[in-house]
C-alpha cells in the first residue's frame, strides 16, 4: 500500500483530484467509485473547480457511489443522494450517476442489481473511499466479511453517533444502510483512501500497518495491488513507518508520477 502524508486535506484533495483528471483524459468513459461524509469534500470542490476553471470534461464518466441510507424520505437532505447532488452533480455534468436505492421495496434485489451495473459498465477504474473512526470502508462494519458484496448492513452506535451531525437529532440516523461489500471494493482497478484529522489515526495505523483483519476492514486494502492511502498529518500521527513513506514519495522516479 502507498501511504502519502500531506500537510492538510485540501493538499491531499488535490493530489487525489489531479490523478482522477489523468484517469479521465487517458479513458474518458473511466468509471469513477465515489464516497460521501465530510472527507471528500475538498476533493470534490477541486473536481468542480477543474471542470470550470479548467475544462476538465467529465461528460463520458460513470459514477457509483459506495452506500445509502435505508429508509430516508427521497430528497432527505442527510441522504446521500442529495449530498452527491449537492456538492458534485449539480456542479459537474457526468453521463450517469448510480446510488443504491435506500427505498427499494425488494433490498436484496436491488443489491444484486448495483452489482450486475457495475459489471455493466465494466467495473470501476478509481475508487475513492473514506474510513470511518471504526475502521469501516463504505459502511462496511467492524466484523464484515472481507468476500462481502453489496448489501444491507446495520450501523454500529459508534458510526450512528459519528453521522449525528447531518441529522436534527442522533436519533434520526437509520440503523439500515446498503452498501458495496469488501470484495466489490476490492475489484476497483485502483483504490484511494483519504482519511484527515486525528480522529482517524487509530483506524488508519491498523488498517496501514495492523494485522488483516475483519475488525479493521479497511485493513484489506493490504490485498489490493494499486492501494494509495492519502493522509494528513494528524491521520498519519500513529503510523510508525511514516518517515519511510515520505522518503518513497519524495523519490519517486518520474515513471511513476
Ligand atoms: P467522514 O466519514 O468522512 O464523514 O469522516 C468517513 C466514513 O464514514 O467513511
Amino acid at each position: 500500500m502507498e501511504v502519502i502524508i500531506q500537510p492538510d486535506a485540501v493538499a491531499a484533495c488535490k493530489l487525489v483530484a489531479r490523478q482522477i483528471e489523468k484517469l479521465v483524459k487517458q479513458k474518458p468513459h473511466a468509471v469513477l467509485g465515489l464516497a460521501t461524509g465530510s472527507t471528500p469534500l475538498p476533493l470534490y470542490a477541486e473536481l468542480v473547480r477543474l471542470h470550470r476553471e479548467e475544462g476538465l470534461d467529465f461528460s463520458g464518466v460513470r459514477t457509483f457511489n459506495l452506500d445509502e441510507y435505508v429508509g430516508l424520505p427521497s430528497g432527505h437532505p442527510a441522504s446521500y443522494r442529495a449530498f452527491m447532488q449537492e456538492n458534485l452533480f449539480r456542479h459537474v455534468r457526468f453521463a450517469a450517476s448510480h446510488i443504491p436505492d435506500g427505498l427499494a421495496e425488494d433490498i436484496p434485489a436491488e443489491c444484486e442489481a448495483y452489482e450486475t451495473e457495475i459489471r455493466k459498465a465494466g467495473g470501476i477504474d478509481l475508487q475513492i473511499l473514506g474510513i470511518g473512526s471504526d475502521g469501516h470502508i463504505g459502511f462496511n462494519e467492524p466484523a464484515s466479511s472481507l468476500a462481502s458484496r453489496t448489501r444491507i448492513k446495520t450501523l454500529t452506535p459508534r458510526t450512528r453517533a459519528d453521522n449525528a451531525r447531518f441529522f436534527g437529532t442522533p436519533e434520526e440516523v437509520p440503523h439500515h444502510v446498503i452498501t458495496m461489500g469488501i470484495g466489490t471494493i476490492l475489484e476497483a482497478g485502483q483504490v484511494v483512501m483519504l482519511a484527515f484529522g486525528e480522529g482517524k489515526a487509530a483506524a488508519v495505523a491498523g488498517a496501514v500497518e495492523g494485522p488483516l483483519s475483519a475488525m479493521n476492514p479497511a485493513s484489506a486494502l493490504q490485498l489490493h495491488p494499486r492501494g494509495v492511502v492519502f493522509l494528513d498529518e494528524p491521520a498519519a500521527a500513529r503510523l510508525t513507518r511514516s518517515d519511510y513513506y515520505r522518503w518513497v514519495f519524495d523519490n519517486k522516479p518520474d515513471w511513476q508520477k
